[in-house]
């Protein structure tokens, strides 16, 4: 948890009250106060302005706590009921009050600390909802600018609304392209952790030597070279989100130091000697397949199970056919406004070619393709759209004979070089998606004689 939850404890019952104090503070929870009376609570909670209320029924004083609960129910303080007073007109008049939940005493640890977890998620989505309108109306969408109307995306902004909020780790994954990274701003700006860092580290630009300090940083003097102190992505971090892009590709032995911190919620700085504690939350994203990289034995299991607690899965952009146009208009105002341009929109055809084509590349490419298109456009309008071909046949040529295995590397490469955007290294960029080192493409386009001007 972040900021602890403040709670205050209505209990009259000394021992009781310090039984429920002492489970709540190992449940992570900060106990704010305990009142024994109706009057005693309404002092704290003006002191205190506790999150939550847990409410005995019967207290000391002639007010009980089902008129406390009218109160709180006003100031729109959630609440909750722990009583072994289970008789039904006093039941009937507890639910009148519509607490978060009520308790049975005596009760286990584990029943109060699930009642309250469930409790909160409630309340969160319930607030959530509250917010929506109020941002719209400042004209800002809840979800930045994350087009889209299909159920597959819709589907995913759900699951934004309801983990944002909290504190969980997300694991978000999906073909290259397909808005990661966007997903990992929008959770981060719909936390409370929004006014703080959002710090990204790629993981996959990190030099194998330097992952370590990146992460955690170091001491002066930690190592040649290391002239000054340095601190590192968790601690830029702190109080916010990390996100760690690309987290398929961490080294093992960086992944065993990244499992350690995320469990003990502290770091040390290499060649440092003490430790101290960070408030992070996580959200890595990866367009591998984790669970085969563990397979294969490049991920550790209990790193992805500690990432993968709330996964987010993108749809491709050809499952989001629905989606293709608007995302193409959106873009295009986007270019109207870079260019100075007054496009207007696309022809029939072109619109058709849009919706036919498979967009390896995804949301990507079809932002390059459309930056493309409104530069080269001389008309109002768009009406044709020059795509990668991928319907030729890729192992025979136009007269049927076997290509070349050349031909169908340069073909392949143009391919990917075109998908991407012209992008050749770093995410989303053809070499990523050939899965070779850059150094390779550049020397095979070198050998085959691509050029920019052919992708
Ligand atoms: N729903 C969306 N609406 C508008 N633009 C989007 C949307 N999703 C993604 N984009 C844009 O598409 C491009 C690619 O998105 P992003 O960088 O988040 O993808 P990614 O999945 O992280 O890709 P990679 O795996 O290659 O890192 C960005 O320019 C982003 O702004
Ligand atoms: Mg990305």
């Amino acid at each position: 948890m972040n900021t602890k939850e403040k709670i205050l404890i209505v209990e009259d019952e000394f021992i009781v009250a310090n039984d429920l104090k002492m489970i709540l503070k190992k449940g992570n929870y900060n106990v704010v106060g305990i009142a024994s009376s109706a009057a005693q609570a309404r002092t704290m909670i003006e002191a205190k302005k506790p999150d939550w209320v847990l409410l005995d029924i019967i207290l000391k004083g002639n007010e009980t706590g089902i008129d406390l609960a009218k109160e709180l129910a006003e100031v729109k303080i959630p609440f909750l009921f722990i009583s072994a007073n289970t008789n039904q007109s006093i039941l009937e008049a507890v639910k009148k009050t519509q607490p978060y939940g009520f308790m049975v005493k005596p009760f286990r640890e584990k029943d109060l600390l699930v009642m309250l977890d469930i409790a909160r998620y409630r309340y969160s989505i319930e607030n959530q909802e509250e917010l929506k309108p109020e941002q719209a109306e400042q004209g800002t969408p809840f979800f930045g600018e994350i087009v889209g109307q299909t159920p597959a995306i819709k589907e995913v902004l759900n699951k934004v609304s309801i983990v944002a909020p909290t504190d969980t780790s997300v694991l978000i994954t999906g073909e290259s392209g397909t808005g990661k990274e966007r997903i990992a701003h929008a959770l981060h700006n719909n936390s409370c952790r929004k006014n703080k860092p959002l710090v990204v580290v790629n993981c996959a630009a990190l030099p194998l030597s330097l992952v370590e300090s990146e992460l955690f940083g170091h001491e002066k003097g930690a190592f040649t070279g290391a002239n000054t102190m340095r601190t590192g992505k968790f601690e830029q971090a702190n109080g916010g989100t990390l996100f760690l892009d690309e987290i398929g590709e961490l080294p093992l032995d960086a992944q065993v130091k990244l499992l350690r911190v995320l469990q003990e919620k502290e770091i040390e700085r290499i060649g440092g000697n003490h430790t101290f504690k960070v408030d992070v939350r996580i959200i890595a994203a990866t367009n591998r397949n984790l669970e085969k990289e563990v397979a294969d034995g490049r991920f550790r299991l209990d790193l992805y199970y500690r990432l993968n607690v709330f996964p987010i899965e993108l749809p491709p952009l050809k499952n989001r056919k629905d989606d293709i146009l608007l995302l193409a208009n959106h873009f295009l105002v986007k270019f109207n406004k870079a260019n100075g341009k007054g496009i207007t929109g696309f022809s029939n055809k072109a619109q058709q070619q849009l919706l036919q084509y498979n967009w390896p590349g995804n949301i990507r490419e079809l932002e390059h393709l459309i930056e493309r298109s409104s530069l080269l456009a001389t008309t109002h309008e768009i009406d044709f759209i020059e795509l990668p071909k991928e319907t030729e046949s890729f192992t025979e040529t136009a007269s049927g004979e076997l290509q070349s295995l050349e031909d169908m590397e340069r073909k392949h490469i143009m391919q990917a070089l075109q998908a991407s955007g012209g992008k050749v290294f770093g995410p989303g960029g053809a070499a990523e998606m050939l899965k070779i080192p850059p150094t390779t493409l550049y020397s095979k386009m070198k050998k085959l004689g691509i050029q920019q001007e052919h992708y």
